[in-house]
């Protein structure tokens, strides 16, 4: 009996260091200890050995050792030690998980996305056009008739096949589209990408991307446009924001003016990017031409209009530092992950 119960003791032990490393030591074990010639079964056999008296008492022994090697094998089976993989290749779950590789947005989508935002909040919704135009769309009808000189301000791409289509040269041209389909009021923004004939350097490039806006309606003021203007660049860089407006020329705006604002880089002190003069243009804009109106058979004594186009680099310049128009589309990682959680 003294001898029965010190093996047993000893057993227990033996299980209790067991580290099983895969399905076949798992069986192994279950074989040595709770096979039908294993060490459970042998100790049951030894009842008959132990006298009448402590029979009771050793029964009550074993059946706990064979409950104990019966549970630690069970225990065993679920957890991943008893699973058909070696501890080699034994997944571990304490490791970190892979880092997936999140696109991020170009900075030039952030941008569109926020000014076409900004001014969906003033009722204006998004219309586009086409990239190859005709030249009716994007010289013509913008009052910008052949042989203009003002047609030399923008050095067209033309395409081969057809003199009259070309690379548009701003977005002006979907205003042409739009008036042409649409009846007034129209309250449109129009953000796309235009192609001009330039050496590719920091400072230009031979496409970019522009946004043009166009409200016609009646009673539209030069007012209603300085203060949309206003809204907008206090929304995009902040209320501290100031602008100022210089008269310019284009062909199918009239009065025309050009925006700055105060230079976002070195806040007016003075840079490379504002030139040292402290402000920044950002847009092109005016009074819609009557003549342009007319060019669709819009009333001009009736309806009055503003229009605007913006360059969407210019902005992003200003707003994330990004000083060379090459960057843009380089897509080279380094620049468009630095985007990572812009939306
Ligand atoms: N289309 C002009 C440009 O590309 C910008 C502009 C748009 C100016 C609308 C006035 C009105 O420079």
């Amino acid at each position: 009996m003294e001898q029965l119960l010190q093996q047993i003791e000893e057993y227990k032990q033996e299980i209790a260091s067991i580290i099983p490393n895969g399905a076949d030591s798992l069986e192994a074990y279950r074989i040595k200890f709770l096979g039908t010639k294993g060490i459970v079964k042998n100790l049951f056999g030894e009842m008959k050995n132990v006298p009448n008296d402590k029979k009771k008492e050793f029964g009550q022994i074993l059946n706990e050792f064979k409950q104990f090697a019966e549970t630690k094998y069970e225990e065993w089976k679920q957890s991943s030690a008893g699973s058909t993989q070696s501890t080699e290749n034994k997944v571990d779950l304490t490791l970190p998980g892979d880092v997936l590789p999140l696109g991020t947005r170009h900075p030039i989508s952030l941008v569109r996305n926020e000014i076409v935002h900004i001014f969906g909040r003033l009722g204006f919704s998004v219309a586009e056009g086409p990239e190859i135009e005709d030249d009716w769309h994007n010289f013509t009808a913008l009052n910008l008739p052949e042989n203009h000189p003002a047609r030399d301000m923008q050095d067209t791409f033309y395409i081969n096949q057809n003199p009259d289509w070309l690379l548009r040269t701003h977005t002006s041209s979907v205003q042409a589209r739009v008036l042409e389909k649409q009846k007034p009021p129209i309250r449109i923004i129009c953000p796309g990408r235009v192609y001009r004939n330039e050496t590719i350097s920091a400072r230009a490039h031979c496409f970019f991307h522009q946004t043009e806006g166009l409200y016609v309606d009646e009673n539209v003021s030069f007012a209603d446009l300085k203060q949309t203007l206003y809204f907008f660049v206090q929304e995009m860089f902040g209320k501290d924001v100031r602008v100022r407006f210089r008269p310019s020329y284009f062909p199918f705006t009239e009065p025309s003016a050009e925006m700055d604002i105060n230079c976002r880089i070195c806040g007016g002190a003075g840079c490379n990017v504002c030139k040292h003069t402290g402000w920044v243009e950002i847009l092109g804009s005016g009074m819609v031409h009557p003549k342009m109106l007319e060019n669709f058979g819009i009333d001009s004594n009736k309806y009055t209009g503003f229009a605007f186009g913006m360059g969407i680099e210019r902005i992003c310049q200003l707003k994330y530092r990004i000083n060379d128009l090459r960057l843009y589309s380089q897509n080279d990682v380094r620049f468009l992950k630095q985007f990572t959680g812009a939306v």
